[in-house]
């Protein structure tokens, strides 16, 4: 068995993942556009090939980064040349391990990976179905790792999967609100971002109790009291609730089609 890693589809995912491969050496890709391929050679030096076939074989680690209606002709491809000792690591949304063994069959090691765009900047978030020392190490390159059991993919497909949308979302909604307070529209946008990337930050490296940071920032009386009044009003909450149930509810149905 090679030590190599191979991608099969090298689109913006597969990117962000190799992006965080150390040895990239140890790569190859496949890519069906002749274009990405040419920008993936140029930008990484790395070894790509238009054959998934040629790519997976003897491959000791194979990343599954095609969208999801490719699956299906890929899986045909690779089928034949995937071999025991070798895993199959799909990022691919909405394809479960029962599907994928049923694509790819049972020689080859099959781990589900649910990822989130943020790791083109090394900060993702993804969500494994098993441990996998080499896999969690260049995920890991990535941003933040963790392993659940798959029953939890599609509440993992709605929040950390389809999170990144819904930041933007209100991102977008604060940096408007902004602007109708009487900022030029860049400065409210930028301060937005940069409040938001802040809280993020300053949440994460203290560790601090959300209800305790909001009752730190809401002093009584005070202007964050005022704002959060109409949060509590306007229901965010359950908002964001339907929000994040329906993303799931989707999921389920997508798995299920
Ligand atoms: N983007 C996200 O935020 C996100 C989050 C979680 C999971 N995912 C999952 O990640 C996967 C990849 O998403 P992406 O955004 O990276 O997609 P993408 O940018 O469209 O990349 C997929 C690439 O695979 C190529 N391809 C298709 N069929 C192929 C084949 N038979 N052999 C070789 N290459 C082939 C495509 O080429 P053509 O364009 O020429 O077809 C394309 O360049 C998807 O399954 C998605 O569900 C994405």
């Amino acid at each position: 068995m090679k030590n190599t890693i191979a991608f099969l589809g090298a689109g913006k995912m597969a990117e962000g993942i190799l992006g965080a491969v150390r040895e990239r050496s140890s790569v190859v890709m496949a890519e069906k556009s002749e274009e990405r391929a040419a920008y993936m050679r140029g930008k990484y030096g790395v070894k790509v090939v238009p054959c998934a076939a040629s790519a997976a074989k003897g491959a000791k680690y194979v990343f599954l980064a095609v969208r999801p209606q490719d699956v299906d002709e890929v899986a045909k491809a690779v089928r034949p040349v995937l071999a025991k000792g070798q895993t199959l690591v799909s990022i691919v949304a909405g394809k479960t391990l029962a599907s994928l063994k049923s694509a790819f069959g049972a020689k080859a090691r099959i781990i589900r990976v649910m990822p989130n765009l943020a790791l083109r900047v090394n900060a993702g978030m993804c969500v494994l179905t098993a441990h996998d020392k080499t896999v969690e190490g260049i995920l890991g390159g990535a941003g933040e790792t963790c392993v659940l059991a798959e029953k939890y993919f599609d509440a993992v497909t709605a929040l950390s999967g389809s999170g990144p949308a819904y930041f933007a979302y209100m991102l977008r909604a604060m940096s408007a609100a902004g602007a109708k307070a009487g900022l030029p529209a860049k400065t409210a946008g930028a301060l937005a971002l940069q409040t938001m990337f802040g809280t993020a930050k300053f949440l994460r490296e203290s560790g601090m109790d959300l209800g305790e940071f909001i009752a730190g920032v809401c002093t009584k009386g005070g202007t964050t009291a005022a704002g959060m009044k109409k949060l509590d009003v306007a229901s965010f909450g359950r908002t964001v609730d339907a929000t994040i149930a329906a993303a799931a509810d989707r999921s389920r149905e997508l798995r299920q089609a």
